[in-house]
């Protein structure tokens, strides 16, 4: 009587398994190499102390801005900010602008762009609602 010892391979399937979640990432896209980095960084409440806008705001409108925002001034733009009447009615439109980096327009007439403190005053009264303190 003969044994046939039958050996019967079992094909192990090695099932591989679904991509454990990370497969797909690449890199974030930071988008063009020369993009103005402009920051993030708009107060989610007004700060304490809040920018005086006579003894902080002020000085830095009339240097910054005024030198564009007057009529005569290096380029002649849409509306002046000479005065706190002039900058409260546009309060707005000047929060969107600072806060893009998009003003001071940085142009061959000389002005550059706002300082580290310059900015976070600057942004710091407009979030406070641009009072006249
Ligand atoms: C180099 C000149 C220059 C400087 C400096 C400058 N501006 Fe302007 N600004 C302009 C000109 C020109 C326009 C109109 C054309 C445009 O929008 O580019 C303008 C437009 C604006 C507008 C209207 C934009 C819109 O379309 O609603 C606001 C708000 C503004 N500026 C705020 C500011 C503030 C705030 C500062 C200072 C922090 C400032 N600008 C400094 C030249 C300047």
């Amino acid at each position: 009587m003969r044994r046939w010892l039958l050996s019967v391979p079992v094909a192990a399937a090695l099932l591989a398994s679904a991509a454990c979640g990370n497969g797909g990432m690449s890199a974030p896209d930071y988008g063009p190499a020369e993009a103005v980095i402009c920051p993030n960084d708009l107060p989610s409440s007004c700060p304490v102390p809040t920018p005086s806008y006579a003894s902080d705001v002020q000085p830095i409108i009339a240097q910054r801005c005024v030198i564009c925002h007057e009529s005569g001034g290096l380029e002649v733009a849409p509306f002046d900010l000479g005065t706190y009447s002039d900058v409260f009615t546009d309060r707005s439109a000047v929060l969107d602008q600072v806060y893009a980096c998009a003003m001071p327009r940085v142009d061959s007439a000389g002005a550059l762009p706002l300082t580290e403190s310059e900015r976070t005053t600057l942004l710091g009264w407009l979030v406070c609602g641009a009072p006249q303190n």
